[in-house]
């Protein structure tokens, strides 16, 4: 699709019209249309950013600016015609041009030589070529290209027929709105693949939900399935869905031209859609001669299946020649020339023993699930989360139920169902509490929310929870408070409450076990560097409900000293930028409260920061709420000072590759950490060049 020399065009094009335009309108508008769709794909397809999100927001926001200015310069492929329009009613049925086949399942190495031996029989010769590529677990569907322009996206529904979703397939980034098909002669063309979402999404999307009082998505798969059928656009963009191409059904050529040689093979049409900027398994497909070289491939291949960034269920092995696989044909389920090889599958039974009920740290009553301790993929599970009562009675499980129990992959483990048909009528309801577990105090539910709530603030679970909190890495970071010591002080009197660490009784803790003089002086030295957090560590720390890291800063740079907010209201939050009323309501209680007005004052006594000397700085402009790591050696600075330079500008320093990262600065032999970050695909790669430059 793009030459190194494309690339590197492209991407000095998108840095370049990041701070000047190009020599008019139209030359602008395309090369921010180029630039964006690289991006896209590079992102989308490559798993590898080019560039910051705020650059490419800048761009998209450049790009609709100028088109709105000038309309008639807009074409149907355009990055902006992704956008949400409207909401569906339905979605009209339509027929596949091909219909939809399944594939037939194996398990093991036996059902693979079986299977082998049968291809060879069908294909009438010893001599079969088998492609293999990873089985994604998600929703299938079909994509109608016309004249080079996505024509038509469907579900699969029955196979025959399934359901028009074009416009929430326009919000898949990774799908091209267009492509050079034209060019290659092929007039229509049938594409299948698989809408999957990014176990990184998922899992911070299920955060979110939970957060909200959501009842939380069971799986990646469900989730891809059930994003693709909303009837909002606009909701399908917000889920971030992905999506792999596998196959060619259909296709028609222009009259008077060839065939593209590589349609002859599995292996090369894969290739050949990728190099049209298609997202297909090109680098994860791998051709074999022989069956056996297959069947350790499977083993190899489902070691590492949690490496990946989707979640796969297995592998699929086709046959790799095309005529070959037109030779042998189909039934009516499965084609003949491709089957899946199934991984061992993440669910196993067990028994519903009791449930217990848990306090959060703003109150929330979750309650857990215990089971008879089973293995599912590599891990004894032995408690399972119920997020809430909604999801009990959603479920009707019962204690005693046997129940079916998945993890799917990194995710968490989650009870799909209960087993009705084994219930014995032994059976019993599970009772949720009126009360408090821990404090005994009533509990209260909003009507719009999942959860019931303990909303005593001396809850002692509670008051626990939150120090916790604030002492936390991403709050006031006081690293050697960890949970077990808030937790053994409290119970020891020697921690009330927040205000509380200041106010240790050191003479108690000097000579309890595990507290030598050293790690006394360490602790002391951490609680008294908290006291000069920035305000937004301080802000989350406090622990306002739906106030996450974000909303946070937003608040902190919002004001001079925290007092201010005693006098906000929910109208004055409710114009900061995204925040809500549900968020601003939220604040405003908080502050309302004399108890939490007190803490305050309690810490200002202390010594701690409740002041932003940098209010009004511009957020955007600068670092703040952006994560780096350095890796490999670096010759153009020395790494604490690099370090030094994000930090004041307001960015801070993870100790290693998570989803939590938003760039990965790599000298020479970068290693174990730039590929984990690549395969993430979330992690903005940076040379030290680059790096030098985004922090001007
Ligand atoms: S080939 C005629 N390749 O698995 C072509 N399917 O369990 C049939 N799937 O319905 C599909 N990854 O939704 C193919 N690399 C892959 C796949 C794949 C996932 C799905 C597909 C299919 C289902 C069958």
């Amino acid at each position: 699709m793009y030459t190194p020399q494309d690339e590197k065009r492209l991407y000095e094009q998108a840095k370049a019209l990041l701070t000047a335009d190009a020599k008019n309108a139209e030359e602008t508008i395309v090369q921010l249309r180029e630039a964006i769709i690289y991006a896209d794909w590079k992102y989308y397809v490559q798993s590898e950013p080019v560039l910051a999100d705020v650059e490419y927001d800048t761009l998209y926001k450049k790009l609709k600016q100028q088109e709105k200015e000038h309309p008639e310069l807009v074409t149907e492929d355009s990055p902006t015609q992704r956008v949400a329009i409207g909401l569906s009613e339905r979605f009209p049925t339509v027929s596949h041009l091909v219909p939809m086949l399944s594939l037939d399942n194996t398990y093991n190495a036996e059902d693979l030589t079986d299977w082998d031996r049968k291809c060879r029989e069908f294909a009438g010769t010893e001599e079969i070529e088998y492609c293999v590529e990873p089985k994604y677990d998600g929703a299938s569907i079909s994509l109608i290209y016309e004249d080079g322009r996505l024509a038509r996206g469907a579900t699969r529904g029955d196979g025959v027929m399934g359901e028009d979703v074009t416009n929430n397939i326009k919000q898949i980034k990774a799908i091209p709105l267009s492509a050079e098909l034209m060019k290659q002669g092929v007039r229509q063309i049938e594409i299948r693949g698989e809408i999957v979402i990014h176990k990184n999404v998922f899992e911070a999307f299920n955060k979110q939900r939970v957060a909200e009082g959501l009842s939380p998505l069971a799986n990646p798969r469900n989730a891809a399935s059930g994003t693709l059928r909303m009837l909002d656009p606009a909701e399908v963009r917000k889920r971030g869905l992905n999506a792999i191409l596998y196959h060619i059904s259909d296709y028609t050529l222009a009259d008077n031209v060839e065939r593209p040689k590589e349609l002859s093979t599995h292996y090369g049409s894969l290739k050949w859609l990728y190099s049209l900027g298609y997202p297909t398994p090109a680098k994860e497909m791998k051709v074999f001669k022989h069956i056996d070289e297959v069947i350790a491939y499977c083993h190899e291949f489902e070691g590492q299946r949690d490496s990946l960034a989707f979640e796969v269920d297995g592998l699929v092995i086709k046959v790799n020649d095309f005529a070959m696989q037109d030779k042998m044909g189909m039934t009516s389920h499965h084609p003949r020339w491709a089957v899946a090889y199934k991984f061992k599958a993440r669910q196993a039974t067990s028994k519903l023993v009791d449930v217990e009920f848990q306090v959060g740290r703003v109150g929330a009553i979750t309650p857990v699930a215990k089971i008879e301790p089973v293995h599912i993929g590599g891990v004894t599970v032995r408690s399972v989360s119920l997020f809430n009562e909604d999801v009990i009675r959603e479920k009707d499980l019962r204690i005693g139920d046997t129940v079916l129990v998945e993890r799917a992959g990194d995710v968490i483990p989650y009870i799909v169902k209960p087993l009705t048909e084994l219930r014995t009528g032994d059976e019993t309801e599970i009772k949720f509490p009126t009360h408090c577990p821990a404090c005994n105090s009533e509990l209260e539910k909003q009507p719009d929310e999942a959860a019931w709530r303990c909303i005593n603030i001396t809850c002692p679970v509670q008051v626990v929870e939150r120090m916790i909190h604030f002492a936390s890495k991403d709050a006031m970071d006081i690293r050697s408070l960890g949970n077990a010591n808030v937790q053994k002080f409290y119970e020891l009197g020697l921690l009330p409450d927040i205000p509380g660490i200041y106010h240790i009784d050191w003479s108690k803790v000097q000579g309890m076990e595990g507290f030598g003089e050293k790690s006394v002086t360490n602790l002391k030295q951490a609680i008294e560097q908290s006291k000069g957090q920035p305000l937004y560590r301080l802000i989350f720390g406090l622990g306002i409900r739906h106030v996450g890291e974000t909303t946070a800063k937003t608040l902190a740079s919002a004001v001079t000293h925290i007092r201010e907010f005693y006098e906000w209201d929910v109208e004055r939050l409710s114009q900061l930028q995204d925040i809500g009323p549900k968020v601003a309501t939220s604040v405003v209680d908080f502050f309302k409260l004399d108890a939490n007005k007190v803490m305050i004052e309690k810490l200002d006594a202390a010594g701690v920061n409740l002041a932003n000397d940098s209010k009004g700085a511009q957020p955007d402009g600068e670092l703040a709420g952006k994560t780096f790591l350095f890796t490999g050696t670096l010759s153009q600075f020395k790494r604490s000072d690099a370090e030094t330079m994000v930090e004041n500008k307001g960015g801070a320093i993870l100790g290693g590759v998570s989803s939590k990262l938003n760039y990965l600065v790599v000298g020479e032999d970068a290693g174990s950490k730039l590929e984990k970050a690549k395969k993430l695909g979330t992690v903005t790669i940076l040379t030290e060049q680059e790096f030098l430059e985004l922090i001007g």
